[in-house]
């Protein structure tokens, strides 16, 4: 952490003067609950120890000026304004987007300088962009004493993303990343917005991401896609109860009852939503009870439901899982996130991780001829600030 810091601290130093604010702001896994959150259902994620670190300060000349470590371009200004349209840079449009959104809720911001720069692979479905909308909102709130609650922040990153960015995401991600607690994995209502906390810490257990490597354009089409696809069911089922607002108001039985008047793959999606919310209290429940085979075969139920009726696994991503099936070491594996490549996510026995890997490359490998890459995350605090006395004696 602190070489990470001292990296972002001069690259702040070298675009801007005075001393910044710092704030955290971390990727997330999601355990289990994929697609669900955009239907009003159950998911269970957590914010992990990769993160964007972000340096904020105040500037007097009304203008938002943003340096980018990692990216190129590096550098994009513009001025204060009413109305922001889109930057041409993706990673400033996370940042205006934000910006924007505060300003249409009523929360203005003044001009701004803002240096970030992290450790979250970019694509790998770990969500840098929403620790960056996050931590956005997050910095400008305590910059300009906005006094935003961690769920109005959680907010405007999740409509920054659906109106400026253009991808209709679920609440999941800024939530998570924002949210989360050390070794807690959040149980997140997405209708009520009420979370419950479950301690995830385990001796032997750790989980593991195994990266495809594989990032696909369609991935947002795809996934604008299925979410017009929930709603076209839940619009046939709703004939029948006009109370029926999302498919979290539709049990597997009426889902059925309806099979004959819709399309099939329309039911498959429906179905899968409905058995994967109710795959999330099961898991919980497990997780209740200390039973992390259990709770592992969820896992692959999930990815298996993910793959067959809901169609956003990929050959890389289902031979990653498979390459897992046999291993008495790994409990759990499946895709995590909007799927088309990216990651899964594996519970694994730390005292066999080496060899886990070396098996889940091997196969990989074999099928492929490309090797993945593997990180293990460990499960953190969400968006925070970061105490900075050294750097302020400094200056
Ligand atoms: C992406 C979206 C989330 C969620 C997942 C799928 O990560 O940003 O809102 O819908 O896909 O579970």
């Amino acid at each position: 952490m602190n070489t990470f810091l001292t990296n972002i601290q001069s690259s702040y130093s070298r675009y801007f003067s005075g001393n910044p604010l710092i704030v955290c702001s971390p990727g997330r896994v999601n355990l289990i609950g994929e697609h669900t959150d955009y239907n009003e259902g159950f998911v269970l994620p957590a914010a992990i120890d990769k993160a964007i670190l972000m340096a904020f300060s105040k500037n007097k000349d009304g203008m938002i000026r943003l340096h980018s470590v990692d990216m190129q371009p590096d550098y994009f200004e513009t001025p204060v304004s009413k109305t922001y349209t889109k930057t041409g840079i993706d990673w400033a449009d996370y940042i205006i987007g934000v910006v924007d959104q505060l300003q249409k809720t009523g929360r203005e911001t003044e001009g701004f300088n803002c240096a970030f720069g992290g450790n979250i692979p970019i694509g790998a479905g770990m969500s840098s962009s929403a620790a960056l909308e996050g931590g956005v909102a997050f910095g400008l709130s305590h910059l300009f004493g906005l006094d935003l609650t961690l769920m109005e922040m959680t907010k405007a990153a999740m409509m920054a993303e659906n109106e400026f960015v253009g991808v209709r995401c679920g609440i999941m991600d800024q939530f998570a990343s924002l949210h989360g607690q050390k070794d807690k994995v959040l149980k997140l209502d997405c209708r009520s917005l009420e979370y419950e906390l479950y301690p995830f810490e385990w001796d032997q257990m750790c989980l593991l991401l195994c990266d495809t490597g594989i990032r696909r354009a369609l991935a947002v089409s795809e996934y604008n896609i299925r979410r017009q696809q929930c709603e076209t069911g839940v619009s046939v089922i709703r004939k029948s109860d006009p109370a029926i607002s999302s498919l979290r108001d539709v049990s597997l039985e009426q889902v059925k009852n309806f099979r004959e008047e819709m399309d099939d793959l329309i039911y498959r999606r429906c179905r899968y939503v409905i058995e994967e919310n109710k795959r999330v209290t099961d898991a919980c429940a497990a997780l209740t009870r200390n039973d992390l085979n259990a709770f592992g075969h969820k896992m692959y139920q999930s990815h298996h439901g993910l793959r067959n009726d809901y169609e956003v696994s990929c050959r890389e991503l289902d031979l990653l899982v498979e390459a897992t099936e046999q291993l008495e070491s790994v409990l759990g594996a499946r895709m995590m996130g909007g799927g088309f490549g990216g990651c899964t996510i594996n519970l694994v026995n730390k005292d066999t991780l080496d060899d886990t890997i070396k098996q889940i490359r091997e196969h990989y490998l074999k099928k492929t001829g490309k090797k993945p890459e593997f990180y293990v995350v460990n499960i953190d605090k969400g968006t925070h600030l970061i105490k900075n006395q050294a750097f302020k004696n400094r200056k």
